[in-house]
């Protein structure tokens, strides 16, 4: 199979997501609390604030690649970013459409794989950002760095975070608290191909359960921007995660007790990295 026909029977599988994932992610309740900011959003504004002008993403434009059903790119419209958010799957694109009329939201959804979205968008950013769950998806880093080049005003941010690759090398299934490299860290380019019938989040049962999905090492992550000519200004990595990648993470509470939504290592937090942040200018 080409990469493109692994892309299209991706694209079927997160299609299929949508409907379990806006239950899920609470979209309704996310729509109906203005004050309310994805958990993911709420990180990357930390760590991306040191970039910004002032530390604040206010009256900047945004892009988000890979935005899925739109509750990250609201939450940066929330914190006054003009917003444009880039999906391939048509399902995504529709509910995040609803979501921000339902939010009463300025935004623009854009239906293209990312590869595409230069063309597809027709405009350049002050900043441009994808997070977490995103590059496993990409068979192609070198062409998604040109994309991120294209898509960035001279100067502009390019952000990203995302699970760290060696953390998806570890077996998911173990129950033992035990570390074990399970995946190839280093991608040979070829696809993995995995069959489930369940997403990371929410209970909804999956008829389109396969998918193609490509490791990428840190080297070729940060080597794929080098060459697209975008200059790294920051580097991080992080011991909390925002979903249960390993069945026995633990979730941190916030300090009345409520569960905050990171995850983390129940010992010994300081074993592995879970993300890692990279933040470069075009
Ligand atoms: C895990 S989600 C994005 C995560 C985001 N942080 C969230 O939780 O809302 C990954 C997204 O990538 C999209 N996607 C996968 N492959 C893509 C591609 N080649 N081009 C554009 N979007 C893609 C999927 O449709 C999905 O919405």
């Amino acid at each position: 199979m080409s990469h493109g026909e692994h892309v299209e029977v991706n694209r079927l599988n997160w299609d299929e997501r949508v409907a379990g994932h806006l239950v899920a992610y609470d979209a309704d309740g996310f729509a109906a609390d203005p004050t309310r900011l994805s958990t993911v959003v709420r990180d990357d504004l930390a760590l991306m604030a040191p970039h910004l002008p002032a530390g604040s993403i206010a009256g900047l434009s945004l892009l988000h690649l890979q935005c899925h059903i739109g509750t990250d790119t609201l939450s940066w419209a929330r914190l006054g970013a003009r917003v444009t958010g880039v999906d391939f799957s048509g399902a995504a694109i529709a509910a995040a459409r609803e979501l921000a009329g339902r939010a009463g939201l300025d935004a623009a959804f854009v239906h293209s794989t990312v590869d595409e979205a230069g063309d597809a968008v027709g405009e350049r950013f002050d900043v441009v950002y994808t997070s977490i769950g995103a590059l496993v998806w990409l068979p192609d880093l070198a062409a998604w760095a040109r994309s991120i080049r294209s898509l960035l005003k001279p100067g502009g941010l390019f952000y990203v975070r995302d699970a760290h690759p060696m953390l998806t090398a570890l077996d998911d299934q173990r129950d033992d608290e035990l570390l074990v490299v399970r995946y190839p860290y280093f991608g040979t380019g070829g696809a993995q191909r995995f069959d489930e019938d369940f997403s990371y989040i929410g209970d909804a049962r999956l008829r389109n359960t396969t998918t193609y999905q490509w490791p990428h090492p840190l080297s070729e992550i940060v080597g794929a921007l080098l060459g697209a000519g975008l200059a790294i200004e920051g580097f991080g990595e992080q011991d909390t995660l925002p979903w249960r990648y390993l069945p026995w993470m633990v979730e941190l509470t916030d300090s009345h007790g409520v569960p905050d939504g990171r995850w983390v290592l129940p010992e010994g937090r300081d074993r592995v990295p879970l993300t890692f942040s990279i933040a470069a200018r075009g």
